[in-house]
């Protein structure tokens, strides 16, 4: 899937075969993070919105793992979540002998038992779920009190876009973040490895004030 092209229009989420996809994923500069400049425009973009300290960091939908190879290349301890056996091969493959795991199941309701998280950490999945809201609430019951989402999303397609824009993410997120930060990331090429002209942003959303 070319979801980066921001000429052609993308398929519907419910139309893609992750496991399909797999096998070209990382072949997208901001999907393998190959080219260094692109790793290093991601790297320093996540340790910006990472806690200082090392932190548990679950990553939804984590595909291939390169955010959550960044994260845990980071001193971050990372559980990982993909419902794609394909996508989290190779996220396991990725992330051998770094301090993290890789799960297969579903990022609505990730199979983590009673574990909580300093970080909710997913990129390019949010769009694709059903009720985004419902899952965000969901979200919210794994993260510690004072943790934080880190939420990196867009719209894609011009004639039928998909996706999610920032102004319905954040009223989605309103009533469980009193702190909510959007950084816009279209114009800044290196995290894409060109100049692309549709709408990527980051949300980090901290936690605490509406539950503590
Ligand atoms: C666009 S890719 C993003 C991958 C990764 N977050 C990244 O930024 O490189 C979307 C990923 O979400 C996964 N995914 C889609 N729906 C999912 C679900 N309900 N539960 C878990 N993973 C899901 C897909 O398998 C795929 O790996």
């Amino acid at each position: 899937m070319t979801h980066t092209d921001d000429h052609t229009d993308p398929p519907a989420a419910g139309e893609i075969d992750w496991d399909v996809e797999a096998a070209g994923f990382d072949d997208e500069p901001d999907h393998g993070l190959r080219d260094l400049e692109v790793r290093a425009a991601w790297a320093a973009r996540l340790r910006s919105w990472l806690p200082e300290q090392p932190a548990d960091v679950l990553d939804l939908g984590c595909g291939t793992g390169s955010l959550s190879l960044l994260a845990a290349e980071q001193g971050h301890r990372v559980t990982a979540v993909d419902a794609s056996r394909a996508m989290a091969d190779r996220a396991r493959a990725k992330l051998a002998g770094r301090a993290a795991a890789v799960l297969w199941g579903d990022a609505s309701a990730p199979p983590v038992g009673e574990r909580s998280f300093d970080v909710v950490l997913v990129r390019h999945v949010l769009w694709t779920l059903p009720a985004p809201d419902r899952v965000l609430r969901h979200w919210r019951e794994l993260l510690r009190p004072r943790g934080r989402f880190v939420l990196v999303e867009g719209v894609w397609g011009t004639l039928d876009p998909v996706g999610i824009p920032a102004d319905r993410l954040t009223t989605l997120l309103a009533p469980l973040s009193a702190d909510i930060r959007v950084e816009r990331l279209s114009g800044d090429p290196l995290l894409w490895g060109r100049a692309v002209r549709d709408e990527r942003y980051a949300v980090v959303a901290d936690m605490g004030d509406l539950k503590d």
